[in-house]
């Protein structure tokens, strides 16, 4: 069984993928500091899996911790989630966010190679695009000015990578994109968990659907798309997880100082105004929510060409809308 480091493995998307990664044949092994999430994942994957999965509580910055884990383990690829993601704070804290989200990765890349760990899946965003003019985007979509020093934080580290495979580091790697993840497990054991105000829409509407929030303020309904608000892809976390899990394999399957891109989305694009309508339907429960003005900075529409991941990885998302919703209010009840 091949060992898989997943670093910010308890968070949101890395937790999903560690159920994926089990259910294909794999050990995925945690390592996470749990500024963003909480231990209480460990139980709850266990609960899911039938087994306990070997956690380490640290800073994937930490090399000396890494070494020791690889002393352990036979570590055959890495899936690195960890950074920092919340775009507000980090044009407040920029510094925070570049720390991190860059020193974790320079990190990671030095110990993959003095170990020859071959494969290694990075955590993207289609934040990257910017402002896109052409939708969907394609994987060749140009890449824009960042809005934001997380997002920079994402460029960069892809220009990292694709430097370091130009290097003839021995390595493999691919950057999936992520769109809008969004849902949670079936089980509703493990979700999203927001510490604080939550950033991202859904946990707003859960939040506000529960009565914790008295109101969801959509932030514009005067864009130019279908009802004014504005437009994104959700992808379910589990088809998100999932292509993880594929990209691994593929991932096998290539020479050395090989990258590749990936967008990861359901090629859908659905409204704010849509997704809040869906979620009354779907779960019967009404959500307070009044239109405000527009957000600075706000990403007017995308969505993803899924394409290039449909063929070559042999990808498809299984979840709809609907799925990632009722999965998500499920989740909340949980919480
Ligand atoms: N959720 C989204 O909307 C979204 C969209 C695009 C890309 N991403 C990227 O996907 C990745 C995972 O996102 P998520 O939504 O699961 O976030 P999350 O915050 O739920 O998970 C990240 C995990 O990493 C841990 N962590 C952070 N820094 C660490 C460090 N230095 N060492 C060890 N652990 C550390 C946190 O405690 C957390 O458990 C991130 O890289 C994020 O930028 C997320």
């Amino acid at each position: 069984m091949k060992n898989i480091l997943i670093t910010g493995g308890a968070g949101y998307i890395g937790s999903h993928t560690a159920v994926q990664l089990v259910e294909a044949g794999f050990n995925p092994i945690i390592i996470d500091d749990l500024s963003n999430s909480d231990e209480k994942v460990l139980d709850r994957l266990e609960e899911i899996l039938g087994k306990r999965l070997t956690f380490y509580k640290g800073d994937c910055s930490d090399r000396n911790l890494l070494d020791q884990i690889a002393d352990k383990h036979d570590i055959s690829g890495v899936i690195h989630f960890a950074a920092f993601k919340a775009v507000g704070e980090s044009t407040v804290q920029p510094l925070k966010y570049y720390q991190n989200n860059l020193g974790s990765l320079l990190t990671i890349l030095d110990f993959m190679r003095a170990k020859q760990i071959k494969d290694l899946v990075f955590s993207s965003s289609c934040t990257v695009y910017g402002q896109p003019e052409i939708l969907p985007v394609t994987e060749e979509t140009p890449r824009q000015d960042a809005e934001s020093p997380y997002g920079n934080t994402k460029k960069i580290c892809e220009d990292i990578l694709m430097d370091f495979v130009k290097s003839q580091a021995g390595i493999r790697v691919i950057s999936l994109r992520y769109f809008n993840p969004v849902g949670a497990h079936p089980s509703a054991k493990i979700g999203e968990l927001p510490i604080g105000t939550p950033a991202n829409l859904v946990p707003f509407v859960t939040q506000t659907a529960a009565g914790i929030r008295e109101k969801l303020t959509v932030f514009g309904d005067d864009y130019d798309t279908m009802d004014g608000s504005c437009v994104r892809d959700f992808i379910h976390v589990m088809d998100l997880a999932d292509a993880h899990v594929k990209a691994l394999a593929y991932l096998g399957e290539q020479k050395d100082d090989f990258y590749d891109v990936f967008n990861v989305g359901t090629g859908n694009g659905n409204t704010v105004l849509e997704v809040i309508r869906t979620f009354e339907k779907v779960n019967r429960v009404k959500v307070n929510f009044k239109i405000g003005a527009r957000r600075p900075g706000d990403i007017v529409k995308i969505w993803a060409d899924t394409a290039k991941i449909n063929s070559v990885l042999n990808w498809q998302p299984s979840y709809s809308l609907e799925d990632s919703l009722r999965d998500s209010w499920n989740w909340q009840k949980t919480l």
